[in-house]
């Protein structure tokens, strides 16, 4: 496990990742009921973006940092920089919103959350596991589990309140994950078929990701939902663009997504590079 998200953290695909994150947990909260949150690949909670690893790549440079920069953003926009000047003003003990540190899936669903629902996060890197149980510490919404999050899915599924957003989000650090998620995709929703699930999936190449819808098509009988953007072209061996999948897309998931595709592509592709699209895969 080499993977580090420091390096990636507040780049183009965490921000449509927490983007639709922060829809998905506004669309639950339309209902007074509790819901859990499941976060299988959690990270470490926040990251600096002034840190080593960042100042390495600079890839929040055109993510997050072209985000903040616009005028007028969509509603959906405005949440999510709302969180994210929060959690700045927070950890810098400051009211001047600066961009210092990005918050991970795990923060960002805190801020969001109401204080009838519950989080459940996993984190299988030990060094990322302890700084995520240190940002939580003492708080009762959140349990911080150090476990492999494909197997948390059988541990944690179904949630006592019966409704639920499970976020999966792994490193890809090899093929691989694409069959480990098909596999285990089927045996979650056995366990619990009304979830909303949310997965994350990178767009280097297109025959994986095709593969990896016709697996999902094959075994998968609940609605499934890719959104998809990409912000440079079809270049090989490189991160063009990311993907995420919903299982059980909540009424008006699709609503949202119509304006606010094409007001991300506009604001992160590079030199009008790329694409964006939304389909229903069943
Ligand atoms: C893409 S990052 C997560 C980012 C986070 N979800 C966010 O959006 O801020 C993937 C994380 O999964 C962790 N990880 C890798 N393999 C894992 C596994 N089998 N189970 C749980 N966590 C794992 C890595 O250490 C890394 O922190």
């Amino acid at each position: 496990m080499n993977y580090r998200h420091a390096y990636h953290a507040g780049n183009f695909a965490d921000v449509i990742k927490h983007l639709i994150l922060i829809d998905l947990l506004y669309l639950l909260e339309r209902k007074e009921a509790p819901f859990c949150y499941i976060d299988t690949h959690a990270g470490r909670g926040y990251y600096d973006l002034q840190s080593e690893q960042s100042n390495k790549t600079n890839e929040y440079t055109h993510g997050i940092e072209k985000i903040i920069q616009q005028p007028n953003p969509p509603v959906l926009v405005q949440r999510y920089l709302d969180c994210i000047h929060k959690i700045n003003n927070q950890l810098t003990h400051s009211h001047y919103a600066s961009l210092r540190y990005y918050p991970g899936s795990p923060l960002i669903a805190k801020q969001v959350i109401r204080p009838q629902d519950k989080i459940i996060a996993c984190e299988l890197q030990p060094d990322e596991y302890q700084a995520l149980k240190n940002t939580f510490a003492g708080d009762k919404q959140m349990a911080v589990h150090h476990t492999d999050g494909f197997l948390g899915l059988k541990a944690f599924l179904p949630p006592k309140e019966r409704r639920g957003l499970i976020l999966i989000d792994p490193p890809y650090e090899d093929t691989n994950e694409f069959i480990r998620l098909a596999q285990t995709l089927p045996a979650a929703l056995k366990r619990f078929e009304t979830g909303i699930y949310a997965i994350w999936y990178p767009l280097k190449d297109k025959k994986s990701a095709e593969q990896f819808y016709q697996s999902l098509k094959k075994t998968i009988s609940q609605p499934i939902l890719a959104v998809e953007l990409t912000i440079y072209p079809d270049l090989p061996n490189h991160l063009n663009g990311s993907g995420m999948v919903i299982i059980n897309p909540p009424w008006h998931f699709n609503d949202n997504l119509a304006s606010l595709l094409p007001w991300l592509w506009k604001a992160l592709t590079i030199n009008q590079q790329g694409e964006y699209r939304s389909f229903a895969l069943n």
